[in-house]
């Protein structure tokens, strides 16, 4: 298997459509996955004006979008935020991720997690923080698998039900020259 760790790109948008018709209903991680790709073009154009802080919305932070691919199969998507924010250090954290549902159960969100993590010691981000909600048994187990240690859990009100959010911390050793 030869998985790559890439910049989202043109020439993988049949795969890239795929990827959503799978997640089809599911809550979607990261939140790039949200926004419109309708115009793939702008699409790309939005996730650089993002990594570069350009036009982010009120209480966002910059970050960047990788994407798993093997061969020409986008496996999986994953956004590093370059940075925290009270509101984000408190909940949201450095990292959010999704592998391709097809593709789960067979180790490789610990691979995109891993590789994440490297591209976050590369910009000298010291100390990640990684927030899941507990329930997410793959989750923290992935998040455990790459180092992350709970440091605390606070309970999320969301609309008529409480959701805890287990927050992890990861240290990373700085690999930035
Ligand atoms: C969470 C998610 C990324 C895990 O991806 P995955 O590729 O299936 O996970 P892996 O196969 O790498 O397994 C990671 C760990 O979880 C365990 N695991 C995998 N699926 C599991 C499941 N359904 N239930 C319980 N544990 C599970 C694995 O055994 C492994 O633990 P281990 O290393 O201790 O053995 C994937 O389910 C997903 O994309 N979910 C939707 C988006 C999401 O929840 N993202 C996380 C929040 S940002």
């Amino acid at each position: 298997m030869s998985l790559k760790l890439i910049t989202p790109a043109h020439h993988y948008q049949p795969s890239f459509q795929g990827y959503i018709q799978e997640l089809g209903e599911e809550e979607r991680y990261p939140f790039v996955l949200d926004l419109d790709a309708t115009d793939f073009e702008a699409y790309l154009i939005r996730l650089q004006e993002i990594e570069q802080g350009t036009n982010l919305p009120t209480g966002h932070m910059p970050s960047s979008t990788y994407w798993l691919m093997e061969d020409d199969e986008l496996i999986g998507v994953s956004n590093l935020r370059h940075g925290l924010n009270d509101t984000i250090r408190h909940l949201g954290g450095h990292i959010g991720l999704s592998i391709r549902p097809s593709r789960r159960g067979q180790g490789l969100s610990k691979i995109l997690l891993q590789q994440t993590i490297d591209k976050a010691s590369a910009m000298g981000i010291e100390s990640l923080h990684i927030h899941c909600y507990r329930h997410n048994t793959a989750s923290a187990r992935m998040i455990m698998a790459c180092g992350g240690v709970l440091e605390s859990e606070v309970i999320l009100e969301q609309e008529s039900e409480s959701k805890i959010v287990q927050r992890y911390l990861c240290a990373v050793s700085s690999t930035r020259q």
